[in-house]
């Protein structure tokens, strides 16, 4: 890219206020074309209402955009497009219906002939280059819906590379790859600045921000809160930047005192991995972390320790009593619950409020004679709130209205209401801040202090070092090995996870 064809963009003085919050209040901030900009801050801080106002998404109640040295007035997302911009968003939103190559050039299909057929094999042959260079494993004709979390993250990170992209805007693009995806987007990222593209990067794993960005933004509570410049990245200082204060104590594992076997699987085959049998044992008060690659099989034991795919052999117990297999309802009631990984299509009902969505597992508990106590709801519901730092003014708002972050906190809030005697957490700080985090840390650990088994499945390598008890690695459908705590290092688990 020449010089003259870089961007450079500045938002002076953004403001947008929602009725229940004020999203951003006098934000500022600017990028030229060749460098990597990371925003940081924590749920809710108007990361992503900054982008989407970028983005054209959002027009702002206040203040300025001005491209390339002329204010633009009114950005709409066509407008953004012909400017260069290009955004993958934090929630995904893929077509269901439609290939990977039809998602990726949605509105830009290639046509052939009089009456202007869609010129399939031409669209594939265009978006494969694009997969290679993400290290994606799925094909340009691979229908859209048979995509996991991660792939369809890759796929949206494909769809912005394929326009004429000046500016990039990735919102949480890593929150579900694992290390070998993340490492290569990042090189990725690294190609397009030294072309002249300009990068804003999103993310709540601070080891990326500081591998690839060269100045930090942070915000916090809508406001700019300060810049970090090349030299001054680093994690604590990132820390106080987004929450005004130190972080101690993050990574504490459980007290170890043992008790009885809760869950015990005896050559327990799942749907995705039929030949291959799982033998795993969880004790009461210990927290046992699933490593492992994509596509390992660790998200289709969970489902089917659950109860919500069928099992095709072996057989699951609690407490030594066999759970009937594929029925959730049985799981629940034998103690067994799920924290999902995808919130959107499995952990949330977005039009419900925070409070209905937090109560509804548990509304056994508050519901006399069928009639739920909608006080007890309420109060239920803000010690949640309180207690993960839920960002949410009011508790009877949908969901939907909250930022991608205090989502995922909900979907936690709710499961924990129950007091499992196993509880399986699939990737439990996907998209969570750093002061979160430590407050999930505490609660599995309480929860594990109270007797309960828990099972965390995270690509997290720092994480599943952290705070686990013993890892328990799986390859190709089955558990590769199990590592006892002081064996714990991101060496033995990829020795394991690879084969
Ligand atoms: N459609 C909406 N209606 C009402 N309030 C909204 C809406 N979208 C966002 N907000 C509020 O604006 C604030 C900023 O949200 P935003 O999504 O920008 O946060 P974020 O920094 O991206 O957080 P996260 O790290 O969780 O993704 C939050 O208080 C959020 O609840
Ligand atoms: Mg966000």
């Amino acid at each position: 890219m020449s010089a003259a064809d870089r961007i450079s963009l500045d938002l002076v003085g953004i403001t947008k206020v929602y009725p229940s919050a004020v999203a951003l209040n006098r934000v500022s901030l600017g990028i030229r074309g060749g460098e990597v900009v990371g925003l940081i801050g924590e749920n809710g801080a108007g990361k992503s209402t900054l982008m989407k106002v970028l983005g054209g998404a959002i027009a702002p109640d206040e203040g300025e955009i001005v491209i390339d040295g002329r204010s633009v007035p009114h950005l709409t997302p066509a407008a953004a497009l012909a400017h260069g911009i290009a955004f993958v968003h934090q929630e995904l939103n893929p077509f269901a219906n439609l290939d990977v190559a039809g998602n990726v050039l949605l509105g830009r299909e290639i046509r052939r002939g009089p009456f202007g057929f869609i010129d399939q094999a031409e669209m594939a042959r265009r978006v494969r280059p694009l997969l290679d260079m993400l290290g994606a494993r799925f094909q340009p004709t691979t229908p859209a819906s048979r995509l996991s979390l991660a792939d369809q993250q890759l796929m949206e990170i494909a769809k912005a590379l394929s326009t004429n992209v000046r500016l990039l805007i990735l919102d949480e693009p890593t929150s579900s790859l694992t290390l070998s995806e993340t490492q290569r987007l990042l090189a990725v990222v690294r190609r397009l600045r030294a072309d002249g593209v300009a990068i804003l990067f999103i993310t709540h794993r601070l080891a990326e921000v500081e591998e690839v960005a060269d100045r930090v933004v942070g915000l916090r509570d809508g406001c700019n809160a300060g810049e970090l410049g090349k030299g001054g990245i680093n994690r604590d200082a990132m820390v106080r930047l987004m929450i005004g204060r130190d972080v101690a104590q993050f990574y504490t594992p459980p007290e170890t005192r043992l008790g009885e076997i809760v869950l015990r699987t005896r050559g327990l085959r799942t749907r995705a991995n039929p030949n291959t049998a799982v033998d795993l044992e969880v004790r009461s008060g210990e927290i046992v972390g699933l490593a492992g690659l994509v596509g390992a099989g660790r998200t289709e034991l969970a489902r089917a320790l659950f109860g919500i795919d069928p099992v095709h052999g072996g057989q699951v117990e609690i407490n030594g009593q066999p759970v009937p297999s594929g029925s959730v309802p049985a799981a629940i009631a034998a103690g067994i619950c799920l924290v999902p990984e995808d919130r959107k299509s499995e952990g949330l009902f977005l039009d419900f409020s925070l409070a209905q969505n937090v109560m509804m597992p548990s509304l056994a508990t508050i519901a006399t004679a069928g009639f739920v106590n909608r006080g007890a709801e309420l109060d239920r519901a803000g010690h949640f709130r309180s207690r993960l730092a839920i960002r949410a003014r009011q508790l009877d708002r949908p969901v939907s209205e909250l930022s991608g972050g205090n989502q995922q906190k909900v979907v936690l809030a709710k499961w924990l209401g129950l007091n499992p005697k196993l509880i399986i957490l699939d990737e439990p700080t996907r998209g969570i801040d750093v002061g979160a985090k430590a407050e999930v840390y505490r609660l599995m650990r309480d929860l594990a202090e109270g007797g309960a088994a828990v099972l965390m499945i995270s690509s997290d390598m720092e994480e599943v070092i952290g705070v686990s008890t013993r890892v328990a690695v799986m390859r190709r459908g089955a558990i590769a090995g199990v590592l006892s705590r002081k064996d714990l290092t991101e060496e033995t688990i990829l020795r394991l996870a690879v084969g």
